[in-house]
């Protein structure tokens, strides 16, 4: 698939733009501070509902403005779409597919599909699990757009549930406690079957997604890093495992998806029996795939913490060229998008990066400096500057 125009209403810095688009490589280039990530954010929001460098929605709306908007036309092989998201202060935003309203923003995910390398990633590697977890349940959401409501609902869940363990009072607190706690343990038997549940789902969904996309890493680091720098890998850990329910994992190697999510459901809800008390303590829910952890390792040792800066940026690449690779498997590509990574890296990784990325349908790159980009990703060029995109005369077509 590849996107058609871009226009953009009081989003950022941009008044108002629009941008006509094709098929392969697109650079926006100019100076620091222009609005080259604004555009490509954008683009990322409307496939994901969400900024890839921001957790709210207030910065993403023109400083003065009460309302952005991002209209995108996707083109794939079998029809066209209009996207058009209005991001509002004080409301709830509003999301139209061609022309129709959506009862819900969330329904318009999988529309455009795209892959988001920027210098944020170094933080899937060096940052905390919550950074991975998103990285997985973003790429899951991808895969499949159901599990948005799935990851909605266990999320739903994990705060009321989270919000009746502290109304139990800390441990040794004031008189009544014990009664409080009491009537707290009574309906946290329901709480805990939903969450055990919607849990159970999200975290065998994940498993899946680790595993389908381990091959693929390892070949993009070993791509990236260039040879004999590897091996990368990467192991899904739950946090709530006993080697008991472990073992009769490694029996079900071949069990059915909805076998394994059953017999994950109930070790979550065992695991949650086990925490109670701990829980009711701390007022935090100690079990479920909220605290899970994809682990990184490269050569054997932990990324996190073991990784050299380049190694750390290599694995972050593999698992951004990763997810592409499995989300165009079998079908149509996502868009893939550049930010800003080409001044990362040393001209072998630059070429390599280049190389993997160059057959995609489209790529939208961004760079301050336009050398740094590698030739083999010629296209058309804009230049950035004071909100306005200059188009720049393409040195191919005569
Ligand atoms: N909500 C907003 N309202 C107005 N301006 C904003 C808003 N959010 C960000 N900006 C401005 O947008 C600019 C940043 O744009 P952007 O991040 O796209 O720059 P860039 O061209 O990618 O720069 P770099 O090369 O440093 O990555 C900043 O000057 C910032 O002040
Ligand atoms: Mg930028």
């Amino acid at each position: 698939m590849y996107l058609t125009r871009l226009a953009l209403t009081d989003f950022r810095s941009y008044t108002e733009v629009d941008v006509p688009l094709k098929p392969g490589v697109t650079i926006f280039s100019g100076p620091n501070g222009e609005g080259k990530t604004n555009l490509v954010e954008a683009v990322g929001y409307a496939a994901t509902l969400a900024s890839h460098r921001a957790a709210q929605d207030a910065p993403l709306i023109r400083k003065g403005a009460e309302q952005a908007i991002i209209r995108t036309a996707i083109s794939t092989s079998t029809n066209d779409a209009l996207v058009e998201i209005e991001l509002n202060t004080g409301r709830a935003n509003r999301v139209r597919l061609n022309r129709t309203p959506l009862a819900r923003p969330r329904e318009v995910l999988g529309v455009l599909r795209t892959v988001l390398f920027a210098p944020e990633d170094l933080a899937l590697v060096k940052g905390d699990p919550g950074e991975r977890r998103r990285f997985l349940d973003d790429l899951l959401v991808a895969m499949a757009p159901r599990y948005a409501a799935v990851r909605a609902d266990y999320d739903r869940v994990l705060r009321q549930r989270t919000a009746l363990l502290k109304s139990a009072g800390p441990k040794g607190g004031p008189k009544g406690n014990r009664q409080s706690r009491e009537a707290v343990t009574a309906t946290l038997d329901v709480w805990d079957a939903h969450l055990a549940r919607s849990g159970a789902e999200l975290l065998v969904a994940r498993e899946h997604l680790v595993t389908a996309l381990r091959p693929y890493v390892e070949r993009a680091y070993a791509a990236v890093a260039g040879d004999g720098r590897g091996p990368a890998a990467l192991e899904y850990r739950r946090s709530f495992e006993s080697q008991a329910t472990r073992d009769a994992d490694q029996a079900d190697a071949g069990a059915s998806h909805g076998e394994r999510v059953r017999a994950a459901e109930q070790s979550l809800l065992a695991a949650l029996l086990e925490v109670r008390a701990s829980e009711l303590d701390r007022g935090v829910c100690l079990a479920g795939p909220h605290r899970d952890e994809l682990e990184l390792s490269v050569r054997d040792l932990p990324a996190r913490g073991y990784a050299s800066h380049g190694e750390s940026w290599s694995l972050a690449l593999a698992l951004r060229l990763a997810s592409f690779d499995l989300l165009r498997a079998g079908r149509e590509d996502p868009v893939l998008i550049l930010d800003d990574v080409f001044a990362e890296l040393d001209t072998g990784r630059r070429d390599r990066l280049a190389a993997l990325v160059a057959t995609a349908e489209q790529v939208l790159v961004t760079a301050a400096v336009p050398e740094d980009i590698p030739g083999i990703l010629a296209g058309a060029h804009f230049k950035v500057s004071g909100g306005t995109l200059t188009k720049v005369a393409d040195p191919g077509a005569a």
